[in-house]
């Protein structure tokens, strides 16, 4: 039986597209549903294209962090969820909701985590001078952008790199690798255990599995 993948988004939701398409030849899961904060979220059209249940939760109509994610819990749950997949879902989820999914939710954050945590990472990447940049698939920790990662995808940057090329070298990673770690977990290669990631019962580095290409 094919496990149950809820992916929850805030915009163009190029990641999910890439999550889709995989999932038409996988064996091991579907994508059961698509959760937006954002209303217009290009996102939510992939998935009602893909004919996949779509939700709108939006956290304005919330009084706080705490009912909105018990809303998106409901939801998650009522779709039967193995494994939820953070794709650019721009909100802070609470240490509760984390907790809840501890071990079956991962995000996708475009750094070489643990370098560039947080916000505008393309542009601190060059700033720093740092010779590649790249992007990272981890499990979510109540700490941000600090879960145990799975894989990891690298670039060069370039001198005449800005921040728009990289950015968009970065994102074709993205598409890359986010499927394989949603394979590896539903095929039941991959697990979280106290803070560490384990593929086929091997703990991950501090970087988790390095793709190449
Ligand atoms: C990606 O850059 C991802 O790294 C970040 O949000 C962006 C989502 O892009 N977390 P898309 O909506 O999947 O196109």
């Amino acid at each position: 039986m094919k496990l149950s993948v809820v992916v929850l988004i805030s915009g163009s939701g190029s990641n999910l597209q890439a999550i889709i398409d995989a999932a038409a030849n996988s064996g091991s899961y579907e994508v059961s549903g698509v959760i937006s904060n954002r209303e217009g979220a290009f996102g939510l059209e992939r998935a009602q294209r893909a004919n996949i249940a779509t939700a709108l939760i939006e956290h304005q109509q919330f009084p706080d962090r705490e009912t909105f994610d018990k809303e998106l819990g409901r939801q998650i749950d009522a779709w039967g969820a193995d494994l939820v997949v953070l794709a650019g879902f721009m909100r802070i989820l609470t240490d509760q909701f984390v907790n809840r999914y501890a071990g079956r939710l991962i995000n996708i954050h475009p750094s070489l985590l643990p370098k560039f945590k947080g916000l505008d990472t393309h542009a601190r990447a060059i700033a720093a001078g740092e010779a590649e940049h790249g992007c990272t698939v981890h499990f979510v920790s109540a700490e941000l952008d600090a879960g145990a990662p799975i894989i990891q995808a690298a670039t060069p940057i370039h001198s005449d790199d800005k921040v728009e090329t990289l950015q968009q070298r970065v994102h074709q990673l993205e598409h890359c690798i986010y499927p394989i770690a949603v394979e590896w977990f539903c095929s039941g290669r991959l697990q979280e255990r106290d803070g560490l990631a384990y593929l086929d019962a091997e703990p991950l580095g501090a970087s988790g599995q390095r793709y190449e290409g």
